[in-house]
């Protein structure tokens, strides 16, 4: 039998520039208890695998970053049966030698939002293991899928409430802290993720040097677009080759984050 149009195994969430992915794709609208997510998803299969895409901006990047309807886009990827997410993103770099066009693989976050919706457990006592938030399994897949783009495994992402870009003083703090790359959307996704016990593994495109390391004019929304942009096509590769590659079977500890513990709620 076959699966249903809105059935998918892995998810990616297309950052800044990413917008689409799929090709010969269904379209389908999702609700969820939080609202809709950003976009319609879009399913195809590739390499045999039932593969989701949500552009976390929403295709015309509606949603600035502190806007985004995170738990209704993680949530309507498990309602399709998703269980691994691959999140590609755009990043500043906070060293020197991750410029413009470097990938990077990250194994660490730094939550420096403010004020956004982090959790799905309003009730009970649900506490999540975050202390290594990406998955093992899907980091090694990555990273394999990215070595002919030279991507550096690991780093720490920090991620900053936005939408303005950080001070050369806030940049050069991140920095000093063990910070090895910035963002604003890495949180919550990646918590919420945890605590749907997904997969969860991020790519980072290096779009420009953030504001502590250039010496010069600051980063610009422009040279973020156009970086991404000159970029697009690798990502795109790398993407399609590592949802290919991950394992139907899940064999990290990912899977096994609310074993024991009394949800209140049914997850879908
Ligand atoms: N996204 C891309 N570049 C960034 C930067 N320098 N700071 C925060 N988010 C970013």
């Amino acid at each position: 039998m076959n699966p249903p149009p809105t059935a998918a195994e892995i998810g990616v969430i297309g950052g800044s520039g990413l917008y689409a992915l799929l090709d010969n794709a269904t379209e389908h609208e999702i609700d969820t208890p939080f609202g809709p997510p950003s976009d319609r998803i879009t399913v195809a299969e590739v390499g045999g695998r039932r593969v989701a895409f949500l552009p976390r901006h929403g295709r015309d990047h509606r949603f600035p970053p502190h806007l985004i309807p995170y738990r209704a886009n993680l949530w309507a990827l498990r309602s399709l049966g998703v269980r691994q997410i691959v999140a590609p993103c755009a990043v500043g770099g906070l060293r020197p030698e991750l410029g413009p066009g470097t990938f990077v693989v990250p194994d660490q976050l730094i939550d420096r939002t403010s004020g956004r919706v982090q959790t799905f457990y309003d009730e009970g006592a649900v506490h999540v293991s975050f202390a290594d938030p990406y998955c093992p399994v899907g980091r090694a897949t990555v990273l394999d899928s990215a070595a002919g783009v030279n991507a550096v495994d690991g780093g720490t992402m920090v991620v900053v409430e936005g939408p303005r870009f950080s001070t050369r003083a806030e940049s050069r703090w991140f920095t000093s802290i063990g910070g090895t790359i910035v963002n604003m959307t890495g949180h919550p996704e990646a918590v919420l993720a945890r605590e749907l016990a997904l997969c969860y593994t991020a790519i980072a495109l290096v779009t420009d040097l953030d504001a502590g390391v250039e010496g010069d004019h600051g980063v610009t929304q422009d040279e973020v677009f156009q970086v991404f942009a000159d970029n697009t096509a690798r990502l795109r590769d790398v993407l399609l080759d590592a949802v290919a590659k991950l394992p139907s079977e899940r064999s990290c500890s990912c899977k096994d984050t609310l074993t024991g513990i009394k949800l209140p709620f049914a997850l879908p």
